[in-house]
């Protein structure tokens, strides 16, 4: 198991190019199954959670290749149709490859998904739109049994929530379906546009993703193809953390803005200014940031729960009082015990958390106990004062390539032991 041990109070300077989205390669991973021939992802990075997909993939029967950040899936006519517990523990967006399955087999044996401990995750939705899809579920002794003898048919589909794994998951299954499928409230996320333009250069007919309604007309079947898979906007909120803590001047290549637009406005409240040109985007901090005012997470185009984290520990040093309103997961607070340790001034009362800047952080041993929360730890310790040290790497690993040797390239003291 590896610690990090960050020195505080280095300045950052320097490009770094944005790594590929874990949640957008999850979803489109678990869709290649569906498809015949070999498909190339590449701008697919190198997490653990896309280990997870590939020994899952690899365990289904299917042929896949990794080559630096280009993978290669051949998974037409897998084996088997169920996935070890051990497995579906280790990450909830395996339960994505329920709907996969469905398409591709026709059935799938499963059991609850795992991930980060960030509130109760249901899954509700997700078996709600398979059933009315045509999907018969047995749920016995932990153990979700999928099945469609005849296949699956479109259907119409109001979800109550935009959830994104749930319309990812509605939008694999349908594109083998039979007939028209219509999903409203459907999750608006730059991801799940990334998976439809996957699917579509499949040859599904995928329309209206990123709306609010998306339409699915199935196909009899797919065809492999390449992809590249989109910049993960939460490392970029992550990095643009990481230059506003330290008062810094860096540059961010591979951004797309508009995934960006519910973010932007807070670094900007807080005194930070930004230059486009392409997908590069310069952002330079002043020495000390303002308060970063009222920050609601909500669904896209929202401010994204994913940055909550983050933005916190930025929120955390900055002159005034930051106001954040998490709507998303009831338990994604649990980072601001470990800002305490740092010497933040932080009051949570239920989905409310109210941040009252102090003049300096200083360091503490540091207890990883999530995922977002890990790197806004990573974030807050390139502003505290001595040497911050992180217990674990293990969740950084989930979402974050190498964010240690990031940071170090920008010129922050940063060490993996
Ligand atoms: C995706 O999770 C992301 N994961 C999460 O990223 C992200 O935080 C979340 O979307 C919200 O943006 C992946 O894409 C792999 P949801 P997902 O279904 O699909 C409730 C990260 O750090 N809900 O939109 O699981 C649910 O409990 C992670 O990278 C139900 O009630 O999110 C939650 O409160 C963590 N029933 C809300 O909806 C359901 O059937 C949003 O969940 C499904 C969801």
């Amino acid at each position: 198991m590896s610690r990090l041990l960050i020195e505080g109070g280095r300045t950052l300077r320097g490009e770094v190019k944005v790594q590929g989205s874990k949640n957008s390669a999850l979803p489109i991973l678990a869709a290649s199954i569906l498809s015949k021939g070999e498909n190339v992802f590449y701008n697919c990075p190198l997490l653990s959670d896309i280990d997870t997909s590939v020994k899952i993939l690899r365990y289904l029967g299917a042929k896949v290749n990794r080559h630096g950040h280009t993978l290669t899936v051949d998974a037409f006519d897998l084996s088997r149709d169920d996935i070890p517990a051990d497995m579906m523990r280790q990450m909830r967006s395996s339960i994505i490859f329920a709907g996969a399955l469905l398409g591709s087999k026709g059935k799938a044996r499963l059991t609850f998904p795992g991930g980060c401990e960030i509130g109760p995750r249901p899954i509700d939705l997700h078996l709600s739109s398979l059933r009315r899809m045509g999907a018969l579920i047995k749920e016995r002794h932990g153990q979700l049994i999928f099945e469609a003898p005849k296949g699956l048919k479109g259907a119409e589909i109001a979800l109550s929530f935009p959830s994104v794994g749930a319309t990812e998951n509605i939008m694999i299954a349908a594109s083998r379906a039979k007939g028209t499928t219509v999903i409203t409230n459907a999750a608006r996320e730059p991801e799940v546009i990334d998976l439809a333009d996957y699917l579509n250069k499949c040859g599904a007919c995928v329309y209206g993703a990123g709306d609010g309604t998306v339409v699915i007309d199935g196909k009899e079947s797919l065809s492999a193809t390449a992809h590249s898979i989109m910049a993960d906007r939460i490392v970029a909120a992550t990095l643009m953390s990481a230059a506003a803590i330290t008062g810094s001047e860096i540059v961010l290549e591979s951004v797309v803005k508009s995934h960006l637009d519910a973010i932007i406005p807070c670094f900007k409240q807080a005194g930070c200014e930004f230059e486009f040109s392409g997908s590069k985007m310069k952002i330079s901090a002043p020495e000390k940031v303002r308060s970063l005012g009222l920050l609601r997470t909500s669904p896209f185009p929202g401010f994204p729960t994913d940055a909550q984290a983050p933005l916190m520990a930025v929120a955390s040093v900055a002159d005034g009082i930051t106001v954040f309103s998490e709507n998303i997961f009831e338990n994604r607070y649990k980072h601001v015990g470990e800002f305490i340790r740092l010497g933040a001034d932080i009051k949570v009362e239920g989905k409310v958390a109210v941040v009252e800047g102090v003049k300096k952080l200083y360091s503490a041993p540091l207890c990883a106990k999530d995922l977002r929360g890990s790197a806004a730890l990573v974030v807050a310790g390139l502003a505290a004062e001595g040497t911050t040290e992180i217990d674990t790497t293990e969740y950084l690993e989930r979402g974050y390539e190498d964010l240690d040797v990031v940071l170090k390239n920008l010129g922050a003291s940063v060490s993996k032991i």
